[in-house]
């Protein structure tokens, strides 16, 4: 029995930021940012949050899966940016959507969420304790930037995105392998601090903290985990990247997919990009970038793809998924 993808849906807010209009608020420029990181334009919420992101993308996931909320034994968000400390973004999601009966909880696990959440509904699928799943990645990063930080202002963008699987008899079909590691001695470099103690008897300045990252670190890191983790995976299911029709990678900066293409020995037409046009949103990143191309028609029934997050913790999840849709 594998665990197959059956839904797709992704949202993004309206307003769309360009890199003049960020040149405008910090020292930067549009080529420096094109250069860089390969990014364009992103989208941030204005009127949109976290939760209505995530209930849209729901939505379109569920309808396009053909079942009924109601039938969702399993409901997981990757977010790092949720509306509320508690209840979680899941659970908001699961109310909005009229559930009453699933395992709802979210997971914090930064760019790599949708991938390792995928990891956590398939382990459920296969103990036969969930027909239906459905894991979301969202992310409002810019509620966590420090708009004065050229370093990462410019780099991240808003939106949702996820699936909803299912068990399949079929097991030439789905999820074949798929792998979620943690790599917690090297968190330092990505952090949000959380809010200070702060309470009378607490020592210490009360104070709220942005997003910090170191990008070379963290750029290493990718450099290294991705092809490591993928070739890993490959090998443990007797196949090569010459098997792979497409790799959708977390979509942080384009020079890493040209170093992940190179060293995996893959023409880079295998990478499907979109970062150019909604940039690095953490956790919706691989569904989001799944569902664009999805919906123009590029997915084709059979193929086998490579999906793989990466990010805070540092953390990384890889899979191998032949697409049945
Ligand atoms: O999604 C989670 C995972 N995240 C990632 O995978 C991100 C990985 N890291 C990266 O993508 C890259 O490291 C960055 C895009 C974040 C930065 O690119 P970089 O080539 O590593 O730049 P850098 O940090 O080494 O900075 C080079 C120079 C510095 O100036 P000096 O010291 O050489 O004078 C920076 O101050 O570029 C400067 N700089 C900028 N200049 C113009 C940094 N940000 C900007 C900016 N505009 N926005």
């Amino acid at each position: 029995m594998k665990t197959s993808i059956i839904g797709v849906g992704s949202s993004l807010p309206e307003k769309i930021v360009t890199n003049d209009d960020l040149a405008k608020i910090v020292d930067t420029s549009d080529e420096w940012i094109r250069q860089r990181t390969g990014i364009v334009t992103r989208h941030i919420a204005t009127k949109e949050t976290t939760s209505s992101m995530i209930e849209d993308a729901a939505r379109k996931a569920i309808a396009d899966a053909g079942i009924r909320a109601e039938e969702l034994d399993l409901i997981i968000v990757a977010t790092v940016s949720g509306d509320y400390r508690f209840p979680s973004a899941a659970c908001i999601l699961q109310a909005a959507l009229g559930n009453d009966r699933a395992n709802t909880f979210d997971i914090v696990v930064g760019c790599a969420g949708c991938v390792y959440g995928l990891n956590i509904a398939d382990s459920f699928i296969k103990s036969g304790k969930v027909r239906y799943a459905l894991v979301i990645g969202a992310e409002t990063i810019s509620k966590l930037t420090d708009w004065e930080d050229r370093s990462t202002c410019v780099l991240f963008g808003d939106g949702a995105a996820g699936f909803v699987v299912a068990a399949s008899e079929d097991d030439s079909v789905g999820i074949q392998g798929i792998l979620a590691r943690g790599n917690g001695r090297d968190g330092m470099s990505l952090t949000m601090k959380e809010r200070e103690n702060m309470s009378p008897w607490a020592d210490g300045e009360k104070v709220w903290d942005y997003l910090h990252m170191d990008g070379q670190a963290v750029f290493k890191f990718a450099c290294r985990k991705v092809p490591e983790s993928i070739n890993e995976l490959l090998d443990s299911l007797g196949l090569t990247a010459d098997d792979i029709d497409k790799f959708f990678l977390h979509q942080a900066n384009y020079r890493i997919i040209e170093t992940v293409a190179k060293m995996m020995k893959q023409p880079l037409e295998k990478f499907p990009t979109n970062m150019d046009r909604v940039g690095n949103i953490s956790a919706a990143s691989v569904p989001c970038l799944m569902d664009e191309y999805y919906h123009k028609g590029l997915l084709k029934k059979g193929e086998r793809h490579v999906l793989c997050g990466f990010g805070a913790g540092l953390t990384y999840a890889t899979a191998v998924v032949v697409w049945d849709k």
